[in-house]
């Protein structure tokens, strides 16, 4: 009889469930194509994957053995169903085989079989007694997009060499390709660029603030600018590689001309005031520092050209990413020097001189053999010729700049901001937006209205101004980043939101293995007022889950509810008179699941949304 079916995301193009298991001994070899060095490292990355949890180190052998072993074969004639980065991948009681046309789809045949072995797996110790089974199947399978992206914001808050490993490794598992790594803004430079010492002795460093961002003190008069770091050239080229191991393109972002206070806290001549800036600790501060760079001054543009020259030589990602984002005019429109370029060049307004500025870095950017592209604020003024868009603001500038024949990356705040709440604000750490599990899992990245061929992918963004540690980015990111992981591999035809819901519970068993961090918002209480037909003001309390199955209880009286509280019925509940807070669980099946969530109903009355 077929067994039930693996819980694998991103989900398989075609999945068939077979008869039986192939279990994992200590004789099990895993076999290689002879004198294929990327082969044989791909059988060693496998088997490196499978020691520690089985304590076992198995043979990595170009021996062909009929059963017992875990073949790695590319196919000698191309199978063109799969493309570069498909793979087949069948599993009998006998033997495990993954047939690819590239390298890459082996690797990425390697990590579906990790997830058809049990969760424990993913342990960093040895796990004694578990079978280590796998289910016989057959799948056949390949990306629906050829850009599945993460971004980590690693200038807001710095995350060392060793985080960023990690999260290479997180992502490889949800076969994402693509590492967008945001490298600089207001709050710090991180990357070493030798010909310009400045930008890390001084621009990596801002003095050390704790609390909400956005309103830190402001550094003292001689303060020490001790917080912050940066990743050197060897850091770089390390984890330029370890990514590249894994078929992963690290994508830099040198964000210009807005977003760039800790390049001008390091060269103060570069902006339009030419004042001495700190280092941005996360106060806020907007139009009062001059966080853009001149467009008129040539230090500018020969600033920039050493920046991208060392930038083109250590990343081999195709494109940089120049940023371009919300870049404030006020000090371009009052700069004489800015305002008579503006008549030589002709250029009316201010998103002219910015689209002169991106043109400009255009030409730096190809001049070093890479294609450029930018945030979507890149498009106004008019898009430089070869550029490409990634769309944050929404979908619209991804559809304008498809519509002239651009290629886009669709990362729309609304589906794709891990930085936003995942549950309910008032349990949640503190951020600004909402964007729960289902949003990113319901995106569709092609707009009816553009060719698809136009759009390359999509990338989930995280950005860190309430990201402190390596723990709270793996809480923002996942669950989320294994919805995205799967819009952006599956076919559209493919995906489920209740099957996906299901899946994604299976994979915390996986993460708990892991001992990664993840949110658990859908199991928390929804809290929201209701106002029954008649009423003008709030007189009941709705309550819900994001899963929506789950038995909730609740009490007015202060008490800590359990499940021999009130039991909430689906139907809006009157607030006794006097009643000033309700405090509310979740249960599955006797058990607690979700966060106790206390909430003043003062601040329920408050919520816009009911
Ligand atoms: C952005 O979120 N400012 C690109």
């Amino acid at each position: 009889m077929a067994q039930q079916s693996p819980q694998l995301i991103p989900q398989p193009v075609s999945l068939q469930t077979l008869t039986g298991h192939f279990v994992l001994g200590k004789q099990t070899s895993i076999v290689v194509p002879a004198g294929n060095a990327e082969c044989r490292k791909l059988g060693e990355l496998l088997a490196g994957m499978l020691a520690t949890p089985t304590g076992h180190m198995y043979a990595v052998s170009t021996v062909n053995k009929p059963t017992g072993a875990i073949h790695l074969k590319l196919n000698a004639v191309p199978d063109t169903l799969i493309g570069n980065e498909g793979y087949r991948l069948k599993v009998s009681a006998k033997s495990v085989t993954i047939s690819a046309n590239d390298a890459k789809g082996l690797f990425y045949g390697i990590q579906t079989l990790m997830q058809l072995l049990p969760p424990d797996i993913e342990a960093h110790k040895e796990i004694k007694g578990v079978s280590w089974s796998i289910p016989a199947v057959a799948i056949t399978d390949y990306p629906r997009f050829g850009w599945r992206g993460l971004m980590l914001d690693v200038s807001r808050h710095f995350f060392s060499k060793k985080v960023v490993l990690n999260y290479i490794d997180e992502m490889a598992r949800y076969k994402f390709n693509t590492f967008h790594m945001h490298l600089a803004d207001d709050n710090g430079w991180r990357v070493e660029i030798k010909s310009l010492p400045l930008l890390t002795s001084v621009g990596a460093w801002r003095v050390m603030r704790t609390g909400p961002f956005d309103g830190f003190e402001e550094p003292k008069p001689g303060e020490p600018a001790t917080y912050g770091g940066f990743y050197t050239q060897d850091d770089i080229r390390e984890m330029v590689k370890y990514a590249q191991d894994r078929y992963i393109t690290i994508l830099p972002e040198i964000d210009v001309p807005a977003h760039s206070l800790a390049l001008i806290a390091a060269y103060p001549n570069l902006s339009c005031t030419k004042l001495q800036y700190p280092v941005n600790p996360g106060s806020q501060f907007y139009t009062r520092q001059d966080n853009v760079l001149c467009p008129s001054d040539d230090s500018t543009y020969m600033v920039l050209d050493k920046i991208f020259t060392e930038i083109a030589q250590l990343f081999p990602c195709p494109y940089i990413h120049m940023g371009g984002d919300e870049a404030y005019k006020g000090f371009w429109e009052k700069d004489p020097k800015d305002i008579a370029l503006m008549q030589r060049e002709g250029l009316k307004n201010a998103e002219e001189l910015q689209s002169y500025f991106v043109k400009r870095v255009e030409k730096i950017v190809e001049s070093k053999g890479k294609k450029l592209i930018g945030w979507d604020e890149i498009l106004e003024g008019g898009l430089a010729p070869s550029a490409a868009v990634m769309s944050w603001r929404g979908i619209d500038g991804g559809i304008a700049a498809a519509k002239m024949g651009h290629d886009v990356v669709m990362s729309p705040w609304g589906n794709c901001y891990l930085d936003l709440y995942q549950g309910d604000p008032l349990i949640e750490p503190r951020t600004y937006g909402q964007l729960w599990l289902r949003e990113c899992y319901n995106y569709e990245p092609v707009p009816d209205s553009v060719d698809a061929k136009y759009i390359l992918g999509g990338q989930g963004n995280l950005w860190t101004e309430s990201v402190t540690d390596e723990r709270q980015v793996q809480y923002m990111t996942w669950p989320r980043a294994m919805a995205l992981a799967e819009v952006f591999w599956s076919p559209k035809e493919k995906k489920s939101l209740g099957t996906f819901m299901i899946k994604v519970q299976q994979h915390f068993k996986r993460l708990d293995a892991a001992n990664i961090k993840y949110a658990r918002s859908i199991y928390d209480p929804i809290v929201a007022g209701a106002k029954m037909p008649g009423d003008t003001v709030t007189t009941h309390v709705r309550l819900d889950s994001q899963l929506g199955n789950l038995d909730i209880y609740y009490t007015f009286d202060t008490s800590i509810p359990d499940q021999y509280s009130l039991k909430y019925t689906g139907e809006p509940v009157a607030i006794p008179n006097g009643a000033a807070e309700i405090k509310v669980i979740t249960y599955r099946d006797g058990k607690p699941i979700g966060r106790e969530t206390d909430v003043m109903l003062k601040d329920i009355l408050k919520k816009k949304k009911e």
